[in-house]
């Protein structure tokens, strides 16, 4: 055990030596684990494909309108102090009467997240405006103090009762914090970006001895945590220099041995970002940097293999509730998307924006609803299957599962119905075993030609969103490209 500690520290060191000096590399604290370790520790989140994202904080009650007025149709409302440039205490003081969660808005959202086929859950412990939903010793800014509850615990307790599994979302930007340094970085926002602090010189040492204190809570106070969702990082502040990383996530490895983290603690090409913008992350990731990357907002076009990946969306075009934004998905493209993400082998982390109350938009609570339905026929498509073998398919999308050294099953979502009747799988090379529609089992006929595999179809497509056809075939799938 000592000599293994002692090479896993002098690995390190050597490492950190070759990268260059603390202030050009983000460190990213001790990380050991052998690939074997990593995938059992990853094995439930790989396989569970589907979790609910939830935003929910001061900001929902306000729900976009600032002082009588609307602020905006579109984009992130939960950034309504940044869009306003109010300093904390007016935000404080217009948004927390209208902050009011009933007794049991934490039950709605965990059996809602559970009807709709989700694994998981991950909440806003605490976004950019500062406000927790926990109970802290760390200052007074949080629903302890405010509210005398701890909304968190209620959450947790109410996923653990679904058996779901439950993750933090952390912000690292605070805005309320009186020592939080943002004229650090140009690229981070902050209400009051490019004026100088109200209260003089800032002491960043201090909010971070804070943020370590209140991530020592969560980690430690509500039994069990499966995800720490870190929110998030520019290229010009980062790392241990922006937010101690390495010894935050230390913290929660020691306290939660099986955690999964993001990578936003970070923003560079080692943690799996090539810029600032949504789309600007890149498929490599050394797991010290965080297990997963999160394209938030986008699907990669052709997944990222070998990485883990989490894309993050909204139903609207908010994260935090917004009363003016109409401008909802339809259940097709919902669950489209997630049946597009697991084709390419990740997971969709679909969020929804309760109200100050807790209670969840009619809008979303359909959807999430809609997309149970489909699940409940469809779901073994979707969880624990692998990414498709083909590179594209012009009707639809494909997920496979390895039934046995013999036997791959492939699952064809169908988006688009073939007119002709006909199913054709360009270029598959493999014998068809046994081919049925998913939903009620009906067999259809199977056969092998020259350019592949063709499947007859009934004249209507039984489900217009996305029928799945089961396929099995002998062997690994064995696609063969066209001659040019
Ligand atoms: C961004 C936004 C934020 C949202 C998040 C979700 O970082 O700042 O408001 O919580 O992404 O991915």
């Amino acid at each position: 055990m000592r000599i293994a500690a002692f090479l896993i520290c002098t690995a390190s060191v050597l490492a950190f030596s070759q990268q260059g000096s603390a202030a050009d590399q983000p460190a990213a604290g001790a990380y050991s684990e052998t690939p074997q370790q990593r995938d059992a520790r990853m094995k439930w989140w790989r396989e569970a494909r589907f979790g609910m994202f939830v935003h929910w904080g001061l900001y929902s009650g306000l729900a976009g309108t600032w002082q009588g007025k609307p602020v905006g149709t579109t984009g992130g409302m939960e950034w309504i102090q940044q869009r306003v440039k109010a300093d904390t205490d007016t935000y404080a003081k217009e948004a927390i009467p209208k902050f009011k969660p009933s007794a049991d808005f934490a039950r709605g959202w965990a059996r809602l997240a559970k009807q709709a086929g989700c694994k998981y859950l991950v909440f806003t412990s605490k976004h950019h405006d500062g406000f927790g939903l926990f109970n802290s010793k760390a200052g007074d800014y949080n629903a302890g103090h405010v509210l005398h509850r701890d909304l968190v615990k209620e959450i947790v307790e109410a996923c653990r009762a679904e058996g779901l599994r439950v993750g933090f979302y952390h912000s690292v930007i605070d805005w309320h914090h009186d020592q939080y340094a943002y004229a650090k970085s140009k690229q981070l926002p902050h209400p009051l970006k490019g004026q100088p602090y109200p209260n003089g010189e800032r002491d960043h040492a201090k909010y971070q001895a804070y943020l370590r204190q209140q991530v020592d809570e969560l980690v430690s106070n509500y039994g069990r945590l499966d995800i720490l969702w870190w929110d998030y990082s520019s290229q010009d502040f980062q790392g241990d220099e922006a937010w101690r990383a390495g010894d935050l996530m230390s913290l929660a490895r020691s306290k939660q041995p099986g955690i999964i983290m993001n990578n936003r603690l970070f923003r560079s090409p080692e943690a799996g970002w090539s810029s600032m913008g949504t789309a600007g992350y890149i498929p490599q990731l050394d797991p010290k940097y965080g297990d997963f990357i999160t394209p938030e907002q986008h699907i990669p076009a052709t997944g990222m293999p070998g990485v883990d990946w989490e894309t993050c969306m909204t139903m609207n075009t908010t994260w935090g509730y917004n009363e003016h934004d109409r401008a909802w998905k339809s259940d097709e493209t919902l669950i489209r998307n997630l049946i597009d993400i697991a084709s390419k082998g990740g997971n969709y982390l679909l969020n929804i924006g309760p109200k100050g109350d807790g209670s969840v938009p009619e809008e979303s609570v359909k959807s999430m609803r809609a997309i149970g339905a489909w699940m409940r026929v469809n779901g073994q498509s979707i969880y624990a299957t692998e990414a498709s073998p083909f590179e594209k398919l012009e009707w639809g999308r494909c997920t496979q599962r390895k039934l046995n050294v013999r036997t791959t099953r492939l699952y064809l979502h169908v988006f688009g119905w073939p007119k002709s009747g006909q199913l054709v799988l360009a270029g598959l090379a493999n014998s068809p075993v046994e081919a049925a529609l998913l939903a009620g089992g009906q067999r259809l006929q199977a056969a092998r030609g020259d350019g592949g595999v063709t499947i007859g179809l009934p004249a209507e497509a039984p489900d217009k969103i996305a029928t799945v056809v089961v396929l099995d075939i002998a062997g690994a799938p064995k696609i063969v490209k066209p001659a040019e």
